[in-house]
């Protein structure tokens, strides 16, 4: 079966190359108009989606269940449209631009609180153990 963390990790790594790719072309060109976007991909894309890698490495209990593929799907879609709606807009093409990054940024929060809640679930405190757990622990 395909590893969460490993998609979120490779996902990671193309947002880094894009990233970086955006900002040697801003530092070429001296044309900083895309700026907004290179620093959503290097920090939601690039940091964002490797430690959700590192969530997913840790909590692997939670990196199966059928949530946590809906976590990844969502924010598989939401940044890249946001980002394209961001980059329409700041090159001022609003008519396509705004509906795209409106729509990603909805995708995204979605992506968000979906994790917020994976996040707390997966961490939630474990039942302390009983008499008979301590006195005599399964072997
Ligand atoms: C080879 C890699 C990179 C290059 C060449 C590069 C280049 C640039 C350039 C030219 C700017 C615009 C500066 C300006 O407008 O004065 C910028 C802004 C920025 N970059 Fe990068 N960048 C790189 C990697 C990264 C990474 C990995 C991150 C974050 C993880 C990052 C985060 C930012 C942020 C937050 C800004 C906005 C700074 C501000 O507006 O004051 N960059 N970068």
């Amino acid at each position: 079966m395909t590893n969460l963390s490993n998609l979120f990790l490779r996902t990671a790594l193309l947002f880094l190359g894009a990233g970086i790719a955006m900002g040697i072309f801003m530092s070429l060109s001296q044309d900083f108009t895309i700026r907004p976007v290179h620093v959503h991909v290097n920090l939601l894309g690039w940091v964002g989606f490797f430690l959700y890698a590192l969530f997913y490495r840790h909590f692997p209990h939670v990196a199966a269940t059928r949530l946590s593929w809906t976590h990844f799907g969502t924010a598989v879609i939401g940044l890249p449209a946001m980002m394209a709606g961001l980059t329409l807009v700041v090159l001022g093409h609003m008519d396509l631009g705004l509906p795209l990054l409106l729509g990603g940024e909805f995708v995204t929060v979605i992506s968000v609180a979906v994790f917020i809640y994976i996040g707390f679930a997966a961490t939630k405190a474990e039942p302390a153990p009983t008499h008979r757990e301590v006195v005599a622990p399964a072997e």
